[in-house]
């Protein structure tokens, strides 16, 4: 699990996106699980992308699905059908604290619930990495803490964890935390010191 943090305009967003393929390089190289992205050819993309849980400031929910619909998606994209899957989302909305909103549309749910349905949706995949740019930016302190409880528990159950954020004061004193100002990234990684 790994915070990256920094002044507005550092470049933390910008190197999430060329974690998750959003974004090419135009110098250095990148290793995502174990290969050189420049040597990535565009039509691997989406399976490697599919390996990859993204949360985004501004959510992405589509507002005429439920909640239900919405976390569910992944899996409907990737041919799987509803019996199958309805337990494992019910489940997961749960353990999100939305399980009596599954129902709910986006546009009626406040920003954390929004959050949440967001994180839900990155997860219901089983992604080997999650990806979140401040994803506590729109929620109270309490809730902060509660989702970054959420991610050191996915972290936990196997799940590299990358958090983008502004907010220090929510970054749990063990984890591992780089820093990005002037172009340089510092800090330290499971005890190696990086930049
Ligand atoms: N597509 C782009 N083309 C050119 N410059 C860009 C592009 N996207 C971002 N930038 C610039 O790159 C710099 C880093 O932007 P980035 O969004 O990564 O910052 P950030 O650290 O995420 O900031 P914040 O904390 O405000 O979200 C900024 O100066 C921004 O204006
Ligand atoms: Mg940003």
């Amino acid at each position: 699990m790994t915070f990256i943090i920094g002044p507005s305009g550092a470049g933390k967003s910008t190197l999430l996106k060329l974690i998750y393929l959003q974004m090419r390089q135009s110098r250095g190289h990148i290793t995502l699980f174990g290969r050189d992205t420049s040597q990535i050819e565009r039509k691997e993309i989406p399976a490697l992308k599919r390996r990859m849980g993204i949360v985004l400031q501004d959510f992405r929910l589509i507002d005429h699905l439920s909640v239900f619909e919405n976390v569910a998606l992944p899996l409907r994209v990737a041919g799987s059908k509803q019996e199958d899957y309805k337990e494992d989302v019910l489940g997961l909305l749960k353990w999100v604290g939305l399980g009596n909103r599954y129902h709910a549309l986006p546009p009626t749910l406040s920003g954390g619930e929004k959050q949440r349905a967001a994180i839900a949706r990155a997860v219901i995949t089983k992604p080997d990495i999650l990806i979140a740019d401040e994803p506590t930016g729109n929620v109270d302190e309490g809730m902060g803490r509660r989702l970054i409880r959420l991610f050191s528990e996915l972290n936990r159950l196997g799940t590299t964890t990358i958090i983008a954020t502004h907010n220090t004061a929510l970054i749990p004193e063990d984890a591992n935390t780089l820093s990005i100002e002037h172009g340089q990234i510092t800090g330290t990684i499971n005890g190696e010191q990086i930049g």
